[in-house]
């Protein structure tokens, strides 16, 4: 915890007075919502938008206010965490069941910053579960055709029944162990019909802040061969 905890306190650093910011979810971006709650007690001010019921639920208890995603054009900074991350910068997200509005948000914004401690970062993604949202209607065709290609589908649960997202979808959680290519991935599973969004999230990531022990590392898409 004490790895999120710095990448969270340092992804604060990048947000300025006036800006509008998207908040993502998981516990990551919610030991950053403490301190962003905190600076705007102090003063702070920012137009906040959330990828998520959860984080409206955590902003409403913290005193942030968040704004409609439709009262404003685009976002000036994105912060939000990851299920892994590779060398290129692509991850993997959604294990919080938010990969949908994240992936609005971050295509809504200027610049996008990750947070996640040292166990994220990844040679080759697919060790974590790839989180496909798809649209109820049809989506046990859509099971049985992950599974005839080999992705080892699983639906997501809560409890005893299905995961229903924010947007009322169900999500497929794919276990495809190496990932050799996550933008071709990514391209081939948005060509069923029935899904909506995948956690493959490919250059979106402008800069991502991982907690590494006692200090951050700081990886920048562009010097990404260095950092890494
Ligand atoms: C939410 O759907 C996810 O994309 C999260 O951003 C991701 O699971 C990281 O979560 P933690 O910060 O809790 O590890």
């Amino acid at each position: 915890m004490i790895e999120k905890k710095l990448a969270a306190e340092q992804a604060i650093e990048y947000i300025e007075d006036g800006m509008i910011i998207g908040l993502g979810t998981g516990s990551t971006v919610s030991l950053m919502m403490n301190v962003l709650s905190q600076r705007i007690k102090a003063g702070l001010n920012i137009t906040a938008v959330s990828s998520s019921a959860a984080t409206t639920k955590l902003a409403g208890i913290l005193g942030i206010k968040i704004s409609k995603i439709n009262a404003v054009d685009c976002l000036d900074l994105t912060i939000d965490g990851a299920d892994e991350v590779d060398e290129n910068l692509n991850g993997i997200k959604g294990g919080g069941g938010a990969l949908l509005y994240e992936k609005i948000l971050a295509s809504m914004s200027k610049k996008n910053i990750w947070i996640v401690d040292s166990t994220k970062l990844v040679k080759t993604l697919g060790k974590f579960p790839l989180p496909v949202e798809v649209v109820q209607f049809g989506c046990n065709h859509l099971f049985n055709e992950f599974e005839s290609r080999g992705y080892k589908p699983v639906f997501r649960k809560k409890g005893e029944t299905r995961f229903i997202t924010d947007d009322n979808n169900y999500i497929i959680d794919l276990s495809m162990e190496k990932i050799e290519n996550p933008e071709e991935l990514e391209i081939s599973l948005k060509h069923y019909p029935g899904v909506i969004e995948t956690g493959l999230f490919c250059g979106v990531a402008d800069i991502v802040l991982a907690g590494v022990e006692k200090s951050v590392k700081v990886i920048n898409k562009k010097k990404r061969a260095q950092t890494f």
